[in-house]
């Protein structure tokens, strides 16, 4: 089995459904073109029979990707399945992801179906979206509360009617690590020509276990993730791409698998969405949060001073930043203090730093944010005073 994880990114799919998260046309180009930069693998561009925007921006997305495949959502039906053909045409590599759901509670309230209907749905869409794109991508709504011997008996219908990459999401954010890995193994071991096809993850973060789930299913034998850039998507969120890659990479030594994701362009990547959907990204989130590689301790900032290695695993410029921020307040100690100093070109004799020094943390103490503004004008009127 390869060792390479497929990113499939649903930002404009699943991410822009999340409320207040839309994109314009324009908008949805810019942020394809950053993702094929970024060297994620699938782009779900959209849901092409949602509105005539969703079909025009498909279209166009698919046009414009010139490496990445470029995919429409469908549900399972005939109307949906023509749309999302006609959506993804003139791509370099079109995909078809049909779905539908096959928990006992959806199946029976929202779809009104019996689970042979739905068996004979899953025909009926995986063999006609074949017909239309050679590259086809069934998922199993809400796989993680279904009954898996029907679980299973889906996934054998939609591999015997062509789908090439079976998905079996965790659409409520339900899984745990330990659930979503043995859904994975169990499905694998027990459906007919299971190797033939790849199985894909797609987590949503209910219970904040999002990326966690995903790379559970990774070592499970998954090697597609969908994931979204800065997790946005339906409630809580999807699974983070950035922090998805930056782990794989990061623990290649308990997790040996890789992917194609140029992590330098990361931090572009998540300042762009953010920046187009208005949607500030936590400052506390990991790899792409404000403080993600920030340092106020004074023991920390003592540690990172003489080797970075000590507070960072790993460094601000493999996601795109050029530093590590170490950022002056009342935690800071003289070491950060000294550097932050000659950073801003003052070199202070022994008794002017003491000053400057004891100076600056009564100011801290004073004030939750100490800007390089505000240690220019205090070590200029020691620098006078003194
Ligand atoms: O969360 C989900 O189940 C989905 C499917 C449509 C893939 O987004
Ligand atoms: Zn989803």
């Amino acid at each position: 089995m390869t060792d390479t994880v497929l990113i499939f990114d649903t930002t404009l799919r699943d991410g822009e459904q999340s409320p207040g998260c839309s994109m314009n046309l324009e908008e949805k180009l810019k942020v394809a073109d950053q993702l094929e930069n970024l060297g994620v693998d699938i782009i779900e561009a959209g849901f092409a029979i949602a509105s005539e925007g969703d079909f025009e921006a498909v279209s166009e997305v698919a046009r414009q990707c010139k490496k990445a495949t470029v995919a429409s959502l469908a549900r399972a039906a005939s109307a949906d399945i023509e749309r999302a053909a006609a959506a993804v045409k003139h791509a370099v590599r079109p995909r078809i992801h049909t779905f539908i759901a096959t928990s006992p509670l959806h199946m029976r309230v929202k779809l009104n179906k019996t689970p042979e209907e739905v068996l004979e749905a899953i025909n009926a869409s995986v063999s006609l979206a074949r017909n239309l794109v050679p590259d086809v991508e069934w998922s199993a709504e809400d796989a993680t509360r279904s009954d898996p011997d029907f679980l299973a008996r889906a996934i054998e219908v939609a591999i015997k009617a062509g789908a090439r990459t079976i998905n079996l999401p965790d659409t409520v954010g339900y899984a745990t690590p330990e659930t979503y890995g043995r859904m994975f193994r169990e499905m694998r071991e027990r459906v007919p020509n299971s190797d033939l096809v790849v199985f894909s993850t797609h987590c949503h973060n209910d219970l904040g276990l999002a990326v966690a789930n995903t790379l559970a299913a990774v070592t499970a034998g998954a090697r597609q993730v969908e994931s979204t850039i800065n997790g946005i998507g339906e409630r809580a969120g999807n699974a983070a791409v950035e922090e998805i890659a930056m782990a794989l990479k990061v623990r290649h030594d308990v997790m040996p698998y890789r992917t194609n994701v140029v992590s330098t362009e990361i931090t572009r990547a998540s300042r762009m969405i953010s920046g187009i959907t208005g949607f500030q990204v936590q400052p506390n989130k990991a790899i792409v949060g404000a403080n993600a590689f920030a340092h106020e301790s004074g023991i920390h900032q003592d540690g990172m001073i003489k080797d970075a290695s000590t507070y960072e695993i790993m460094t601000p410029e493999s996601v795109g930043l050029t530093a590590s921020n170490l950022v002056m307040g009342k935690h800071s100690g003289r070491a950060a203090f000294r550097q932050k100093l000659e950073e801003l070109g003052y070199k202070l004799g022994d008794n002017e730093f003491q000053d400057a020094f004891h100076r600056f943390k009564a100011l801290a103490d004073a004030k939750k944010h100490v800007y390089d503004e505000d240690i220019i004008a205090l070590v200029d009127d020691e620098v006078l005073r003194g």
